[in-house]
């Protein structure tokens, strides 16, 4: 099974917002990084047919989408980013109607909203209005849509938005679950949402993809170039105008730790730190980042 994205270009107006996007999905589960406006959320719509590119093609398993139309659809589950909720339904009702719309057979559908409601673990909320329902639980309902039909492929569009961490730990802990032969796409500007579960992670930039490599394959781009400094109070403000940092931190002897990320060693006494996603992530998306990778 595989998705390719063959040259792919969005345009609102004359605002190009995807830029000639070649990319190849097998299963696994994929992570798509950018900041606000990088042009996530556009990727996502193109690939599950809501939106139509203005260049290029989407195939699946070497077939055109546009042709395959309703038979692709069926494969695709998807999680939106914004999506309106019907407050007064319950969880079940929602489940049943969304099962409904989605072509699921109609004496298939009971047993199957009762497989995603556990899933989720939101088995004995069934009875319950999404109304009353935490963050947490809103989005979970939101997974548990997507992932009727058991869909060969899977794209959630920053499915931990606004969650706590706990929630956010559950969240990716189902993602991964539910992930086996699937593709799975998930959107997020959340690093630790997809660093440890992401086969591979797709970087976007300004509408363009800076590339798709294995979360190891891109923190060697860093490797040897992130320090931790200690620095004097006093300092610290230049330092920083000076700097990359990453982090900031009191030690235990209420050293002040600065986290940086530079071409060369640093003054002062300063140790090597192990690289992690978002010391990467800080170096490709701040503007003065671009000099280190
Ligand atoms: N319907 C639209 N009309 C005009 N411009 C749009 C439209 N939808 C998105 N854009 C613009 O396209 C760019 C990419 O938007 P997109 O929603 O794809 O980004 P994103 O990476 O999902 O951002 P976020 O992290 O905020 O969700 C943004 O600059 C946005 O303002
Ligand atoms: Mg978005």
């Amino acid at each position: 099974m595989e998705l390719c994205l063959e040259n792919l270009t969005k345009r609102y107006g004359n605002f190009t917002a995807l830029r000639e996007v070649n990319l190849r999905f097998t299963p696994g589960i994929y992570g798509l990084l950018g900041p606000n406006g990088a042009g996530k959320s556009t990727m996502m719509k193109l690939i599950t047919d809501t939106l139509l590119p203005d260049e290029g093609r989407i195939l699946y398993c070497g077939e055109d989408i546009r042709r395959l139309k309703e038979t692709y659809r069926e494969t695709l589950g998807y999680m939106p980013q914004q999506q309106g909720m019907y407050e007064s339904f319950t969880a079940g009702r929602f489940l049943t109607y969304m099962a409904a719309l989605k072509g699921i057979e109609k004496k298939e559908i009971k047993g199957e909203v009762e497989r995603v409601l556990k899933l989720v673990n939101l088995e004995q909320s069934a009875g319950k209005k999404l109304g009353g329902f935490s963050g947490g639980m809103k989005q979970r309902v939101l997974i548990a849509q997507a992932i009727l039909g058991n869909p060969k492929i899977l794209i959630l569009d920053e499915p931990t938005a606004g969650l706590d961490p706990k929630e956010r730990i559950r969240i990716r802990n189902l993602i991964s679950k539910i992930a086996m032969e699937k593709i799975v796409l998930i959107a997020t500007h959340v690093v630790s949402d997809i660093e440890f579960i992401a086969k591979e992670i797709v970087m976007l930039k300004k509408g363009e993809i800076l590339g798709m490599e294995s979360p190891g394959q891109w923190l060697k781009r860093l490797n040897g170039k992130v320090y931790e400094v200690v620095v004097e109070e006093s300092g610290l403000e230049t330092f920083q105008k000076h700097h990359l940092v990453s982090n900031i931190r009191k030690d235990e002897q209420e050293n002040i730790r600065v986290r940086i990320i530079a071409n060369e060693e640093p003054e002062g006494k300063w140790e090597l730190a192990g690289a992690n996603l978002e010391d990467l992530y800080l170096t490709i998306f701040e503007e003065e980042g671009s000099r280190y990778v």
